[in-house]
């Protein structure tokens, strides 16, 4: 039997749990709007055709902001065709997913979504195919409260109150040739910034999000970063990072430990920006917004480049609906590691997305709404990641893997609240075949019982749960886990992911 051993220590501070972690993301795109939240005439829908049971879902995942409208989808978006009566919205060509957008959803519907599943808005504005102009445009439509052309707008719209968005994104994944308005960073950062000051005119205390890379595999990651802080530092105050991941060429050792290329990936953006803090002489630190995430099997489909036909791109047409087994779940798990580990430097970050698309909720028309596997490590973190993160000190077999050498078998990490004397620790194994026995020291925490220890494992890790077996894979609690003398021994079994909750 293998053995690792993690001490945890309320002195190895990372920092805060921000809640913004628990971020989530919903772009127009295929299902995740219509058919998705959206979905008039299903029996649990609302008045304004929200269903009920996908509320309740995004309730029970805990999650904190939602990114909107987009994504690529964003940077064609004209807001103001989602907004008004219904019946004179257009329909628009959708450039990004080969589809028709028929505006039925706009801000004002989204805002209200949002009250309902209780989470904060965070909007991006288009920077693809607009500008300042646009930006400010929607700034005032959402934020002012009355007494201008736009902000009466909005409540002749029927949204007396202001939508009151703090955090905004200024475009979408702009160095990626596939976007709309594609740019160098060069031409991004001086329309970034423009943007960014104008905003601040009407209200400095807005939190902005300057585009970064939209992955580290691009040709231009780094000098990107670097060209784009350089010119907008002072403007914003995140940095976005995006990061998608899946097994290439079957290599499953490597993709279990993808969150090596998390931790890498925010590491150098990281220090990149701190070299550019460094190079302006500046008080100020730039945290991250790691605003899309996630397990996507891209090199599976091509699903947007079959819809050929301009003329007859569908409504709402089924994409990206990635189906999540156990191992995914893992290596989400491991995902969710990383950016708590970073804590101190990620101050948001967006699963992507919410429902349908790469989606931790699916939803069947005219039937049932369930948890995909990747449902279950989201949401018990987020209820679980209270108070700070501590970083582990771990002691762990490794595994060879090709693409990062010989990696720790077991990745963990703990937060810790002092008010509530709450500790947990979130931990997957890697391992494909062995199950690792850890020895947690907890007696600096003052740990006195385990209140929860719950792990998601399966002996046929391809197990996913389906509109027919929605409840094929569920956590189980881990009835190997003891606390004695101050320590907690548990046993977690290959390609699973265990959350223990003490205090
Ligand atoms: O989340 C799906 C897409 O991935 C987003 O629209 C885009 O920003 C990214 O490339």
């Amino acid at each position: 039997m293998l053995q690792a051993h993690l001490d945890l220590d309320p002195a190895s501070f990372v920092g805060p749990v921000n809640r913004r972690l628990f971020g989530s993301f919903v772009e127009h795109l295929g299902r995740c709007v219509y058919d998705g939240i959206y979905e008039p005439g299903h029996p649990t829908a609302n008045r304004d055709g929200f269903r009920q049971d996908v509320v309740d879902l995004v309730r029970e995942l805990g999650v904190s902001t939602v990114r909107y409208p987009g994504g690529n989808f964003v940077s064609g978006y004209r807001w103001e065709d989602g907004v008004g009566p219904r019946e004179s919205r257009p329909s628009r060509l959708d450039l990004a997913w080969h589809s028709t957008e028929s505006n039925e959803i706009g801000l004002d519907e989204f805002a209200r979504w949002l009250d309902l599943v209780g989470s904060e808005l965070m909007y991006a504005v288009n920077l693809g195919t607009r500008g300042v102009q646009e930006a400010l445009d929607v700034l005032e439509y959402a934020n002012i409260r009355s007494g201008t052309a736009l902000s009466n707008q909005r409540i002749a719209n029927g949204s007396p109150e202001p939508h009151g968005i703090r955090i905004w994104c200024l475009g979408n994944e702009m160095d990626g040739p596939w976007q709309l308005g594609h740019s160098t960073a060069i031409e991004y950062a001086q329309l970034a910034a423009k943007t960014a000051r104008a905003m601040r005119q009407v209200d400095a205390t807005l939190e902005l999000v300057v585009c970064g890379s939209s992955g580290a595999g691009m040709p231009t990651f780094g000098e990107w970063e670097r060209i784009v802080l350089e010119k907008t530092y002072d403007e914003v105050d995140y940095i976005s990072c995006h990061a998608y991941y899946e097994p290439v060429n079957g290599d499953v050792a490597s993709f279990l430990a993808s969150a090596v290329d998390m931790d890498r990936f925010i590491d150098s953006v990281v220090a990149t920006a701190d070299h550019v803090k460094a190079l302006r002489r500046s008080e100020k630190t730039m945290n991250v917004s790691f605003d899309e995430w996630n397990v996507w099997y891209q090199s599976r489909y091509n699903d947007v480049e079959k819809i050929t036909d301009a003329e007859a791109w569908p409504q709402a047409p089924s994409l990206l609906e990635d189906s999540y087994t156990v191992m995914d779940a893992v290596v989400f798990g491991g995902l969710l590691i990383s950016l708590l580990r970073h804590a101190d430097r990620v101050a948001a970050a967006s699963l992507a997305q919410l429902v349908n698309v790469i989606a931790p909720i699916m939803t069947e028309p005219g039937g049932p709404a369930w948890r995909q596997t990747t449902f279950y490590p989201f949401a018990i973190t987020s209820r679980l990641a209270k108070g700070d993160a501590l970083r582990v000190r771990l002691d762990s077999p490794t595994t060879p893997t090709d693409a990062f050498g010989d990696v720790q078998m077991v990745d963990a990490v703990a937060t810790h609240d002092e008010a509530s004397g709450a500790t947990s620790v979130f931990l997957v194994n890697r391992s494909l075949s062995e199950t690792v026995t850890v020895q947690i020291d907890v007696d600096r925490l003052g740990v006195g019982s385990l209140d929860s220890v719950e792990s998601l494992f399966d002996d046929d890790v391809h197990a996913a749960n389906t509109l027919s077996h929605p409840d094929r894979v569920i956590p189980q609690t881990n009835t190997t886990a003891r606390l004695h003398d101050g320590r907690v021994s548990i046993s977690l079994p290959p390609v699973s992911w265990t959350a223990l909750a003490m205090h």
